[in-house]
């Protein structure tokens, strides 16, 4: 598989017959779609796998009709979850197509149908023997699902394509920041920061690397939702790395204990701002934190500047200040002052924050001085 300098414009074959169809590579937080096509003994399932958010439609649909002729020829559905990143375009494709047939667990599928859904067209996981299943089309084509309950939703299902060995992990693997298609070893920070936000616990990271680690044969491809598609010796450097990452609530638990780690960081970030947008416009931003600013006195701060104690709620407390700060800077530097952020927090082994996800711009608003 030879994923650099290929066209994102347009379908990518990732595997034989298996092509990435996805949006936004390059931005934040981009989507992975695919298209494994079966064909043979006169009959074809083309089964697209998370079919991604509806603002993607249009790429899809220009990806996928070079492949098929028309998007109407998805015959099948394959749905990890049902978080809108995922099944936006769902409804859009059972449309056009109602004898589409959707695959996922009962779980996911009791949230999906809300979207007014043809309950006909679905087939749950639970009920293929073993967790397996075959295509008429060839003995060869064959289906694994392997759950990963709480990573990041209790119905959450991986899917492995047992011929060509490429395992579709869903948000399991996933990762922001990612430059390109494919995932070389700098896309951890992505994939740590990703998973930290949005995976419950360390524990149900290790029983979904265990269930990677015993699969047989092993895969070739991981395939996630978001991030980039990881190959050779990075999966076993990923699952390893993976085994031993605390996040979610593991994070939020033991944050007071990291309490000097937290003040630490916040000097960091104030320092990273003074660097970046000079020390006259870190002061005016630090006035809103005084006990006469706009906002409460969230920290306790020498009169140079530097912070000594945190009140109230941790994160909330990082977050305010991110928020003034952003908010008096252009997006240019919302985006350097981002990447910074993360690298200050990831390197203490801290939560990297909502905000650092958050899509918004942040409107310049008048100093008080
Ligand atoms: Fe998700
Ligand atoms: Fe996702």
């Amino acid at each position: 598989m030879k994923l650099s300098d290929v066209n994102l414009d347009q379908a990518v074959e990732i595997a034989p017959n298996t092509y990435w169809v996805g949006s936004g590579v390059n931005s934040f937080l981009n989507r992975n779609s695919y298209l494994r096509i079966y064909q043979g003994n006169g009959s074809v399932a083309n089964m697209l796998i998370d079919p991604g958010p509806t603002s993607d439609f249009d790429d899809l649909v220009a990806k996928v009709t070079p492949l098929l002729g028309d998007i109407a020829k998805v015959n099948l559905i394959y749905i990890n979850h049902q978080d809108p990143d995922v099944v936006g375009n769902v409804p859009f494709l059972t449309k056009l197509n109602p004898k589409t047939t959707l695959l996922a667990t009962e779980d996911t599928w009791r949230l999906v149908s809300l979207a007014n859904l043809p309950s006909t067209t679905f087939r749950a996981i639970e009920r293929f023997r073993d967790l397996k299943t075959a295509f008429n089309t060839d003995p060869s084509h064959r289906i694994q699902f392997i759950p990963t309950p709480f990573c990041h939703f209790r119905g959450a299902c991986m899917l492995y394509d047992l011929e060509t060995r490429v395992l579709f992990t869903g948000d399991f693997l996933g990762g922001i920041a990612a430059v390109g298609l494919e995932a070389t070893p700098s896309n951890w920070a992505g994939i740590k920061a990703f998973h930290q936000l949005y995976m419950p616990s360390n524990d149900a990271i290790r029983l979904a690397v265990q269930r990677i680690r015993k699969l047989d044969p092993p895969p070739l491809v991981l395939a996630p939702q978001h991030g980039g598609i990881i190959t050779g010796d990075l999966i076993p450097e990923f699952l390893d790395q993976m085994e031993n990452l605390q996040v979610g609530l593991d994070i939020i638990v033991s944050l007071d204990e990291q309490l000097p780690l937290l003040i630490q960081s916040l000097n960091e970030i104030i320092a990273a701002f003074k660097e970046l947008c000079g020390e006259e416009r870190t002061s005016q931003s630090l006035r809103y934190f005084h006990p006469d600013g706009s906002y409460p006195a969230l920290f306790s701060m020498t009169a140079t500047g530097l912070v000594t104690d945190i009140k109230g709620e941790p994160v909330e407390v990082v977050e305010a200040l991110i928020r003034v700060f952003f908010r008096l800077i252009t997006e240019e530097q919302q985006n350097a002052m981002k990447a910074r952020i993360v690298r200050i927090l990831l390197d203490h082994n801290l939560p990297p924050f909502d905000l650092l996800l958050a899509q918004e711009s942040y409107e310049p608003v008048p100093l008080r001085v």
